[in-house]
């Protein structure tokens, strides 16, 4: 069976994590969601990682943004890894949930297995993957990293300006793009509506095919 990709509605799993029980869709509610998994507690990565979303939390909130983090280990141990991330990364404070799952449910259902890296029991663990939802739950992009790169947080903040700006305008964003800068036009509206959608205006490149199709505006 194909995993959990974009489009698909997430399941509406319940769940336990160091803020207590939660069903995925309730959590969620009428927010956008970033859910991320790591490999592992007491590892590495996921203790930088874990303290930069810590640090970057009141961005996301800021954006009406919701975050989940997962690891396979139980609650003690996430509790207990919760004080390292933080003295790790000093001034943060992990106030997001984070979801237990000893038993690899989760992580199967949320296609987040890493197919080759095991724990110590052979037990399968956790890629670094990361679903942002919608509000109407489904996954509108995702990352799926080895346990062995960590990832950008600058990057995931500018993905979601990216699709926050595409739900609202009708437009997509550029090779690089960052919020501020230009974006272009959806191939699916017309010159006429484009007129009408953007009243500030759009700009055409001049291309060798003479086809009209590269336009950018500012949203
Ligand atoms: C880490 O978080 O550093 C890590 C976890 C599992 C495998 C490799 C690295």
């Amino acid at each position: 069976m194909p995993g959990l990709t974009i489009g698909d509605t997430i399941p509406d799993l319940e769940v336990e994590t160091t803020h207590g029980h939660l069903r995925l869709h309730d959590f969620i509610d009428d927010s956008w969601a970033i859910i991320f998994s790591h490999p592992g507690d007491f590892t590495p990565v996921c203790t930088t990682e874990l303290g930069k979303i810590a640090e970057y939390a009141e961005e996301f909130n800021r954006r009406g943004i919701k975050l989940l983090g997962l690891s396979c280990d139980d609650l003690r141990s996430h509790k207990e890894w919760i004080k390292d991330i933080e003295a790790f990364t000093p001034g943060c404070r992990v106030t997001y949930p984070i979801i237990a799952d000893p038993n690899r449910e989760v992580i199967k259902q949320l296609n987040m297995v890493d197919p080759e890296e095991k724990d110590t029991n052979g037990n399968s663990v956790p890629s670094r993957a990361l679903h942002i939802v919608g509000p109407d739950k489904r996954v509108k992009l995702s990352f799926l990293y080895p346990a062995s790169t960590g990832r950008s947080m600058e990057e995931v903040l500018r993905v979601v300006e990216s699709l926050k700006a595409a739900a609202k305008h009708k437009v997509a964003t550029p090779v690089n793009w960052k919020p501020g800068d230009k974006v272009v036009i959806s191939p699916s509206v017309s010159n006429e509506e484009a007129r009408k959608l953007f009243p500030q205006g759009y700009q055409t490149a001049d291309l060798p095919s003479k086809k009209d199709y590269l336009r950018f505006t500012n949203v």
